[in-house]
């Protein structure tokens, strides 16, 4: 017992020590200055041009759910984050319950905030999966889906690899599937370019919103689901 207690009083002085120790934090920074993890902030001011984008990216999960065929339906969050636009509309929509979803997320504190907003909700349908989502290997198992969101993925890939991404859709969506997808910053001078690739191929427009900061899409897929093919490098953030 004294041991213990000498051992935590040794620890106080020990800096590689942290006794609030978060999976995926970095020790000695406030949960406020962890990149992707702050990232998100910004959703919790309703004014904030990201609330908007928020927003209308949750329009469209509403309209998928609301027009989507009877039974269980899958879904995957490339890049989830702490999916702020998806949980939330798992959590109140009558069908939500019905969709297994995978989210696909680099950054373990954004998982642990997930893995609590999972644990005061009755969704017991919802995959936490930490991984590369640059990868098709994180991908085995958990496609084709039926919804897939590319949100906030776009801006911070280059253009080339954005193509790589949108070329390897197939891979990854059922037949009809719906891909919602935003983008913003300097990524949108290539929104027009996305637009095409994705129309002159084997989607068809659902929806395309174009505010001054960000573009939210909807897009159905038409085309013939492919295998996935593993080992192939999709895109890196850069
Ligand atoms: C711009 S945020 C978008 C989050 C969410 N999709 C949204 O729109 O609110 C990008 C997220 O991608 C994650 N990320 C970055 N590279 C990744 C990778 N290779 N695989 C999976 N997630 C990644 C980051 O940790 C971050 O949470």
């Amino acid at each position: 017992m004294i041991e213990d207690l000498l051992e935590e009083d040794e620890h106080e002085h020990d800096e590689e020590y942290d006794r609030h120790s978060v999976p995926g934090r970095t020790s000695g920074a406030t949960l406020t200055e962890q990149g992707w993890y702050s990232w998100h902030a910004p959703y919790d001011d309703l004014e904030s041009e990201q609330t908007d984008r928020l927003g209308a990216v949750q329009d469209q999960l509403v309209a998928f759910l609301d027009g989507a065929r009877p039974g269980e339906l899958r879904a995957l969050s490339v890049c989830s984050g702490q999916s702020r636009d998806l949980l939330p509309i798992l959590i109140a929509h009558p069908r939500g319950a019905q969709v297994r979803a995978t989210m696909l997320e680099l950054d373990p504190l954004n998982a642990s905030f997930l893995h609590g907003a999972l644990g005061s909700t009755r969704l017991s349908t919802v995959d936490v999966v930490v991984a590369d989502a640059g990868t098709t290997d994180s991908y085995e198992g958990r496609v084709p889906a039926d919804l897939l969101l590319l949100c906030g993925v776009l801006a911070n890939v280059a253009p080339a690899d954005a193509f790589t991404l949108l070329d390897a859709l197939p891979m990854l969506c059922a037949a009809g599937a719906t891909v919602v997808w935003s983008t913003y910053g300097a990524s949108l001078e290539d929104a027009d370019a996305v637009i095409e690739h994705l129309e002159g191929g084997s989607f068809e427009r659902l929806s395309v919103l174009r505010e001054p900061g960000y573009v939210v899409g909807a897009h159905r897929f038409t085309g013939e689901p492919g295998p996935l093919e593993p080992g192939r490098r999709l895109f890196s953030f850069r």
